[in-house]
């Protein structure tokens, strides 16, 4: 059985830089109610006429990834993209990926598994390199959120959190059997599949529909969050999905070198920080910049972190993910 190991990481993301003033004059909200509450500084969004797309900013990010793995095209076996915002209904971002980049006629898997797309994502990439069948998997996290938000007051405690960006990973056969992705967990628990979604447009609730049931100012095919009851699931899964990687491993919180938690919103990341008793350089974050990106913030963070010097041969590094579905999920990583 092989191991597999991050060979190269890249990320992208828009010009365009949104402040919490700049939304400040699109609904009622405030710089001060969203630092506060998320700690949220700014965002990127696409700028129509820029273009971007989930896609584009997806071969962005996985272009730089790929430069930095050292390898062309065609060394990738296999495209996994993960997004809750393909650029179409349907077909998904991978395949979109495979023709923008002229690559092969390999196998392109979406993931729809939303703040925990990345780590599913990552997590499947590693099956397929434990077993032999592929040696080098390209994997993408891309969101473009900004063209799906409400930026009315309705909308508000979603729509500031979120923003748009790509990260990139190559998982790679590790070659000389150390270290590399120690193991994965991933969970679900459909129940709670409404407390963060967005019901519309679908098989069960087309547009035509939608536009018939609803008065104009009342559309509910934006999405929707109980942000309350998704904190609090979120302190207690984040924990438990990191602690479950570390028992499954022999490790302790204290062998932690970086903690990258999905980027869902910084109490969320302190909380975890102070819950698990981590110190401040153990804990990845750059919400502040970015906002929320779902499928991208891991890769993002993790591009930033060893951009930075963060991450260090032999250092064990921690991806942990919670978000709609309810999905989570955690990748222990020796570097
Ligand atoms: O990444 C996927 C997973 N997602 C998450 O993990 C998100 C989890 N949830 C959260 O991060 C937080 O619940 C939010 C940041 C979404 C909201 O923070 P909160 O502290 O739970 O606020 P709240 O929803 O309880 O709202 C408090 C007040 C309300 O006003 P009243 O009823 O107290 O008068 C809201 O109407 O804040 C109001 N509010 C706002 N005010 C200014 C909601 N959104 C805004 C806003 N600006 N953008």
């Amino acid at each position: 059985m092989y191991t597999s190991k991050i060979t190269g990481l890249g990320h992208y993301v828009p010009e365009n830089v949104v402040t919490n003033d700049d939304l400040s004059k699109l609904m009622d909200t405030n710089d001060a109610w969203i630092q506060e509450r998320t700690g949220i500084k700014e965002r990127r969004h696409i700028k129509k006429g820029d273009g971007n797309s989930t896609s584009i900013m997806g071969v962005k990010a996985a272009t730089i990834a790929l430069e930095r793995a050292g390898l062309g095209t065609d060394a990738i076996d296999m495209i996994i993209f993960a997004t809750l915002s393909p650029d179409m209904y349907f077909p998904g971002g991978g395949v979109e990926v495979q023709e923008m980049m002229g690559m092969r006629t390999i196998p392109a898997l979406d993931v729809r598994n939303q703040c925990s797309g990345f780590v599913y994502a990552i997590s499947v990439a590693d099956q397929f390199i434990k077993t032999g069948m592929y040696k080098h998997i390209l994997v993408i996290g891309s969101e473009n959120h900004s063209g799906g938000l409400d930026f009315s007051d309705r909308g508000r405690s979603v729509s500031v959190i979120f923003g748009d960006g790509a990260g990139a990973a190559v998982i790679s056969r590790n070659e000389s059997g150390k270290g590399g992705i120690l193991s994965t967990h991933l969970h679900s628990e459909g129940k709670h599949k409404d407390e963060l979604s967005l019901q519309g447009p679908s098989t069960e609730y087309w547009v035509p529909q939608i536009i018939a049931e609803n008065p104009q100012e009342d559309i509910p095919y934006y999405p929707y969050m109980n942000g309350q009851f998704v904190f609090k699931h979120a302190i207690v899964r984040f924990a438990e999905v990191i602690q479950e990687g570390l028992d499954a491993n022999n490790l302790k919180v204290s062998d932690i070198d970086l903690l990258i938690p999905h980027q869902a919103n910084l109490r969320i990341s302190q909380f975890i920080q102070q819950k698990m008793k981590l110190r401040d350089e153990q804990v990845f974050n750059n919400i502040q910049k970015y906002g929320n990106t779902t499928a991208a913030s891991i890769p993002i963070a993790l591009t930033e972190a060893w951009e930075e010097g963060k991450i260090k041969e032999g250092d064990l590094v921690v991806l942990a993910a919670f978000g709609s579905g309810f999905t989570w999920g955690s990748a222990i990583i020796r570097w």
